[in-house]
Formats: structure tokens, sequence, C-alpha cells
């Protein structure tokens, strides 16, 4: 087989940003061995996070000039509408500025003290958004799923037998809600089976319960249903995600990630009584109906990224540079979540810098390594981001301590993704000299966005 290339050519580029590692070792002890704090014009390759982050195609710019910016019955919103419509099956469609904008309306009205909304894993922003509301998140993600290194192909699957033991102990009354979320992004960008999803509709039916997908990485997860699940390597991907969204009764969707929009978000669903309470949410917090916090322009964008991203030459490419990376990580015995992930990379910390204990933050050291070395950028998901204090103000550490960098859609080439491969396995190698880190400042939540960290010289 030849090379898979990159499916386009660039007509707009734009400045990447080179520094020493002197000038870097300053820049990371300014920011205080915190990469948020870095600012993005030291970076060279950002991986932070694909969302938001996409190229945007010569067509979505040429939609952004016929962006209709009428306040009430834009013609980019029912071209928006009707392209939803067409994709989800689903009757109504909600616009909203962000994914965590359309959790937050949709658990504000379905969530509340005493209930309980299950899923094969949250996200952190849906289980922040549920939490606020009063209940109770719950992951139930299935055996394989737990275990980093081992592979298996749909790690990102519900445990449907867990799923039902639930119910029948809480009772469907106090289950407002069940949540898929495709691909699965805190459990390392695995796939959801199409058949996980038929299964959890079944039992979900049965009880009344209803189903939404969390849908920001849908395009994603039906490319990985045609490659490793019997009987869909012959369906095209409008058919899988068709038969997908079949299943559900609603979905959230960041436009941030599978739209290739750089802002954006819906909330889409069958039920119209629903969709009413909605639509008065989103007056209050977000904007009329027919803009919900978007531009005209940007509601464009979103309808004609939401076509492009069923590309399979596109799929293809996205889904084998992701691999393409892992494998060399696994050749070279640097310790990688395997299979890869549909949008980033994990790499597993504990065992990189087995030398560093958990309560010296072994993932936010390998964070500054990277960036020292090479001018790379991820994020720490570990006991940095989810690490609790117990009353002896001793860290409960997470339960993995992992690196995510996250690959922006159609922005990086081939040349640079062997480059972030060199830098990780240069890492790798030279791992002995990286050291721990110690907190000097945090906020009582979400401390990982501003913590402030020194390292630990002995
Ligand atoms: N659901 C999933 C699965 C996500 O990955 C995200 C965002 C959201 C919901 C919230 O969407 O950012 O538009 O409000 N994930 C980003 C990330 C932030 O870096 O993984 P949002």
């Amino acid at each position: 087989m030849k090379t898979i290339i990159e499916p386009f050519k660039i007509k707009s580029v734009e400045p990447i940003y080179f520094t020493t590692r002197e000038q870097r070792a300053i820049i990371l002890k300014e920011a205080h061995y915190n990469p948020f704090l870095i600012h993005a014009s030291e970076v060279l390759i950002d991986l932070l996070t694909d969302s938001g982050t996409s190229a945007m195609s010569s067509n979505q710019w040429a939609g952004i000039m016929q962006g209709d910016e009428s306040y009430a019955g834009s013609t980019s919103f029912f071209h928006f509408e009707s392209t939803i419509q067409e994709i989800t099956g689903m009757p109504v469609i909600i616009p909203t500025h962000q994914g965590r904008a359309s959790e937050k309306i949709l658990f504000s009205i379905v969530g509340g003290k005493g209930k309980y909304i299950v899923s094969n894993t949250l996200f952190d922003t849906t289980r922040a958004n549920i939490e606020f509301s009063g209940a109770t998140g719950v992951d139930l993600i299935c055996e394989e799923g737990k275990y980093p290194t081992i592979p298996a192909p749909f790690k990102g699957n519900m445990d449907i037998e867990a799923l039902k033991t639930f119910i029948a102990e809480k009772g469907a009354e106090n289950i407002p809600l069940c949540m898929m979320t495709i691909t699965n992004n805190s459990g390392g960008g695995q796939p959801v089976s199409m058949q996980n999803i038929r299964e959890a509709k079944a039992v979900c039916s049965s009880y009344g319960i209803p189903l939404f997908i969390d849908a920001c990485r849908f395009a994603e997860n039906a490319y990985f249903i045609k490659l490793r699940e019997s009987g869909y390597s012959e369906k095209s991907i409008p058919e899988i995600v068709c038969e997908l969204f079949s299943y559900a009764d609603g979905c959230t969707m960041s436009a941030k990630k599978d739209a290739f929009a750089n802002i954006g978000g819906f909330i889409a669903m069958h039920s119209e009584q629903l969709a009413q309470q909605c639509r008065n949410m989103l007056i209050l917090t977000e904007g009329f109906p027919t803009y919900g916090g978007l531009a005209g322009r940007d509601l464009e964008a979103i309808s004609i990224g939401l076509r492009e991203v069923m590309d399979e030459h596109y799929l293809q490419y996205r889904i084998r540079s992701v691999e393409y990376l892992t494998n060399q990580l696994i050749t070279a015995g640097v310790p990688v979540m395997q299979p890869a992930g549909g949008h980033a990379i994990y790499l597993d910390a504990k065992k990189f810098l087995a030398h560093i204990p958990v309560h010296q933050y072994p993932g936010q050291a390998l964070v500054g390594a990277l960036y020292l070395h090479g001018g790379i950028r991820g994020v720490e998901i570990g006991s940095l981001m989810f690490g609790k204090y117990n009353e002896q103000q001793q860290l409960i550490p997470a339960q993995q301590e992992l690196v995510r960098l996250a690959i922006p859609r159609r922005v990086y080439t081939q040349s640079h993704i062997d480059y972030v491969a060199e830098v990780i396995i240069e890492v790798y190698q030279e791992r002995a000299k990286i050291k721990g880190l110690r907190i000097v400042e945090e906020a009582p939540m979400l401390r990982h966005f501003t913590a402030k960290l020194t390292p630990i010289v002995s």
C-alpha cells in the first residue's frame, strides 16, 4: 500500500514559532511549569487540544462570507438546521456557542438533586454541568477500557450489564438520561461499537430512559466502526452515522471538534416538549433560537464542516496519522495507550517516569520535559487534574497519570508528526534526568488550569 497522504493542499499558511532550549527553560520557569500559562507564540507544535483548533477549508471560508447575520430567521440557521436534521435524523436543532453550553441547558432541565446520569465516561465539562445541577454522574466503562496498554477494538464501550444493574438498583425514575460519549475522550479517544450503542438503547428503552449521544467526535467513531466492526466495511460513513444516531433520542455536540469549526455547538432531539424547555433556557443564556450564541457565519462554517468531516479520505488520513505516531512510539518502547484513539495519543507517565512518585506529578513533569526538549505543548490528565486531598491534606491520586497530545484537525503534516515522535523518543531516552514537581499555588477547583509548580531538587 502507498503512503496515506494529507487529502488537501495548503492555500494559506501560518507561522510556527521557534525558540532555543535556553529560551524555553526560562519560559517554562516563568510559566511556573504549567503549559496553560505559556503564550501560544512560544509554542512550536501545540497539542494542548483538538478543540477549536482545526484548519477550515476554502469552502468553509467562502461560507463565512455568505453568513446571514439576521437576528431572527437567518438563512444560515436554516442551512444549519437542515444539514443537522439530515445527518442525525432528529427534527429539533438548537444552536449553542459550544459543547458545554448545550450540556448546561440540557442538564439544568433534566438534572437536579437525587438524579443520576449514566454514561460510558462523561467528559469533565459534562460531569461538571451534571454535578452543578445537583445530580450525580456515573461512568460505566467496559472492563477492557480500564487498561491503557491492553489493545481491544472498542475500549470506549459501556458495560451493559453494569447499566442494567445500576438501573435496577437506583430506579429508572431517578435516571432521566443515559449519555454515550463517542469517541470516549476521557477514556483515551477510544471508540464505541454500533452493537454497544444498540444494546444500550434497548436497555434504556425498556425502562423509558432517553439515550443521548455526546457526539463531539461522531465521524471519527463512525470510521472506527467501518474499520473494526463486522458488517460495516462496505457501508459509507453517512450510512453508519445515520444508523448510529437512529438509536439516540438526542445529542449534544461541540462543533469545535468534528465540524472543523473554531467555535459552536448544538443540541438535537426528537422530543418537542423537551425542546421547548431548552429553547426557553437558550433565550436566557445563549440567544434567540435561530442563532443561539453564534454568528450567522459560524452557522455556515459548521454546516459545511459537518459534511466535510464524513469524507472517507479525510477520516483515513486522520485516524492513520494518530496511529502512525502511536506505532512509532510503540516501536521505540515508549509506554503509550493502545490501540491509538481517534484524536490524541496518551502517554502513560507512571510508566514513562517510574522514578517519580505520583505525589510529585509525573504527568506534569513529562509535559514540562516535552516543552523544554522540543517546544511541544500537551496536557496532563492525572493527579494534577483529578487529584484530591484527604483530611490530612495528603494527595489522593488519580487512577492514571497520563499526558494527552491531541492532534488538531488538518493543521499539522506528516513531518510535524515525525518531529513529535522524535522528541518524545529522545525525552524517553533521557527520562532519568527529569525531576518531579511540587505545587506552590493552586485554586480550590479545576486547579490544573492555573496551578503554579516548581521542580523538586534533591
Ligand atoms: N464533550 C466532549 C467529549 C469533549 O471532548 C468536550 C471538549 C466537550 C464535551 C465540551 O465541549 O469545549 O465545546 O465546551 N473537549 C475539549 C478537549 C475541551 O480538549 O478535549 P466544548
